[in-house]
């Protein structure tokens, strides 16, 4: 059953409290924070203080936090004191992904890794089966509300298969250009946590009917 996951990139932080709590009403689970460094990505977002205060407004949600940062591995002990439950990294951040995914599991948070659109697949074939979950980005990274990148769903194919032919249970979860159209396709196709920030705040339609609404389109994959 694939997962809608709200990304407050696209709340607006002066309602965050409302935002989030509409969100939770509608039924999301999950939580995308995405956080960004302005070196690893051409844009600035929020810290660890952003995900302390989520989880004091959602003490039951599941917070996954997405590093878009150049040292993802100095700040993991500081987003784990603030709550984050999932936590991924960029693999094309860092030399040795195994000793940050080492880092994250001593942490007792569930570790992933991001791939960015051009990245190869091949790249974490060694570290997969230690993998809660894997996140592929269908847009470059940086900023919410971009255009779904063609042929990133059939990346998602290929690797649902290889989890499959592995027989292991890790997530892929999607992030990036998510819309109406594309949302159910993306989630037969094997996306079973699937990120959306401007689908779901920056819409006229109330915020609650429409996690709803797309989480029971994706309900049935
Ligand atoms: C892109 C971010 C995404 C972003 C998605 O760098 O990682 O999480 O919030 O935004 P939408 O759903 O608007 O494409
Ligand atoms: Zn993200």
């Amino acid at each position: 059953m694939a997962k809608l996951a709200p990304s407050i990139l696209s709340c607006d932080f002066s309602r965050l409290r409302e935002e989030l709590l509409l969100a939770r009403e509608g039924g999301a689970e999950i939580i995308h924070i995405d956080v960004m460094d302005g070196h690893f990505v051409p844009n600035l977002t929020f810290g660890p203080l952003m995900v302390e205060a989520v989880r004091k407004i959602l003490p039951e949600a599941i917070l996954d936090v997405h590093l878009m940062i150049s040292n993802p591995r100095s700040y993991i002990g500081d987003f784990a004191q603030a709550g984050a439950d999932m936590l991924s990294f960029h693999v094309e951040a860092v030399q040795d992904f195994d000793a940050v995914i080492h880092e994250i599991e001593n942490r007792a948070l569930k570790p992933g890794v991001a791939l960015c659109p051009g990245t190869p697949l091949e790249m974490i074939d060694h570290v997969l089966e230690r993998l809660a979950f894997v996140l592929l980005l269908t847009v470059n990274p940086g900023f919410g509300g971009q255009k779904f990148l063609a042929g990133m769903e059939k990346k998602i194919a290929v690797l649902r298969r290889k989890i499959r032919e592995k027989g292991l249970s890790t997530d892929i979860e999607i992030d990036g250009g998510v819309n109406e159209k594309n949302i159910a396709f993306l989630a037969s196709q094997g996306a079973s946590i699937i990120v959306a920030g401007s689908l779901i705040f920056s819409h006229k339609e109330e915020i609650k009917e429409r996690v709803r609404r797309l989480s029971e389109m994706i309900q049935v994959f």
